[in-house]
């Protein structure tokens, strides 16, 4: 029996390829430069199965577009903003996603964005790198505590659940807004909040956790920051949809925010210049789930997820 042609749009872990390669017959973009719409579109007529990274956008032109041989996209992300869900289930297309895996690696880039920014990360190493390091003093580079403040989530799902995990380590108090409460036992003491409104003012530090939709698109904006108390500490690592990006420039410069850490941005590739003239902001470039143990689950996750469908059984992570 002939085996299904696969697309795989991005180079992914050598483990998930070489699976790939056995049950599969593959199409790889070894070079790995991202595809144009009009490559997605083209390749569409050639393959049975795509599977993409998020960098890969299924738009609704673009979804009208693709060819009827296509039968699903099983993407090698959690986050499927990238895609059309309601367009791809009009066209009769699958879409899977790859939840669970990535969630502890994200929660570490969140801990690692929040203690950088809290402790001045950006401006002690620059000082020491570049030779400038040339006193000190009590009052010398003082930070915010992360240990024993209050971090507020938003979206207590498997990454913002595995943050109040890392979170509980430094003794912080974990209060949360979420669609719905969670049970006791996955709350994990943490404290609910039903509205943003009574979430904000409890947060020291505040970080992202939910999925962009068009319902939290710019959900942190010029008003919901002045919510927080002064001087707290804003963590990104969900998607830059959810932020007002000149809203969180203006509370970085007037001191309403002491600093945000920030892995995620409106724009990507190469995000936005206005925040690299902020001292008080520590950026990565969207690695949250870069680790080689991750890759590799994600790979062998949306495999699975393709495995099930030529199967003739439901993926487990279907989203469309
Ligand atoms: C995800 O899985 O959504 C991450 O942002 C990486 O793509």
């Amino acid at each position: 029996m002939n085996k299904p042609v696969l697309w795989i749009t991005r180079r992914l872990s050598d483990a998930a390829l070489e699976r790939a390669q056995k049950d599969y017959d593959t199409i790889i973009n070894w070079h790995d430069d991202p595809p144009s719409q009009e490559q997605i579109i083209a390749m569409s007529a050639k393959v049975d199965a795509i599977l993409p990274c998020h960098s890969e956008i299924f738009d609704r032109q673009t979804t009208e577009q693709l060819n009827d041989r296509l039968k699903i996209i099983a993407n090698h992300s959690v986050g499927v903003d990238h895609c059309d869900l309601a367009a791809l289930a009009q066209k009769g297309i699958r879409v899977t996603n790859t939840p669970d895996v990535l969630s502890d690696a994200t929660a570490e880039i969140a801990l690692l964005l929040m203690l950088g920014a809290a402790r001045r990360a950006v401006e002690g190493d620059a000082l020491v790198r570049n030779g400038k390091w040339e006193t000190w003093s009590p009052s010398f580079m003082v930070g915010k505590q992360v240990s024993g403040a209050r971090l507020g989530i938003i979206g207590m799902g498997r990454v913002g659940r595995a943050m109040a995990r890392n979170a509980r380590g430094l003794n912080m108090e974990v209060h949360y807004f979420n669609r719905s409460r969670l049970s006791a036992e996955l709350e994990q003491g943490a404290i609910y909040h039903d509205t943003l409104d009574s979430l904000l003012p409890d947060c020291d530090f505040l970080s992202l956790h939910c999925p962009a939709t068009p319902e939290t698109t710019g959900i942190m904006n010029a008003a919901r920051f002045a919510q927080m108390p002064k001087q707290s500490v804003f963590v990104n690592t969900a998607r830059g949809a959810l932020v007002v990006e000149e809203d969180l420039i203006a509370s970085l410069q007037d001191g309403q925010l002491f600093a945000a850490g920030l892995d995620c941005f409106v724009n990507e590739p190469g995000g936005n210049p206005e925040f690299a003239k902020l001292p008080n902001v520590f950026m990565l470039p969207h690695i949250g789930s870069a680790t080689d143990r991750t890759r590799d689950a994600m790979g062998f996750r949306a495999l699975d997820n393709l495995d099930a469908f030529f199967a003739g059984k439901i993926p487990q992570d279907l989203v469309a």
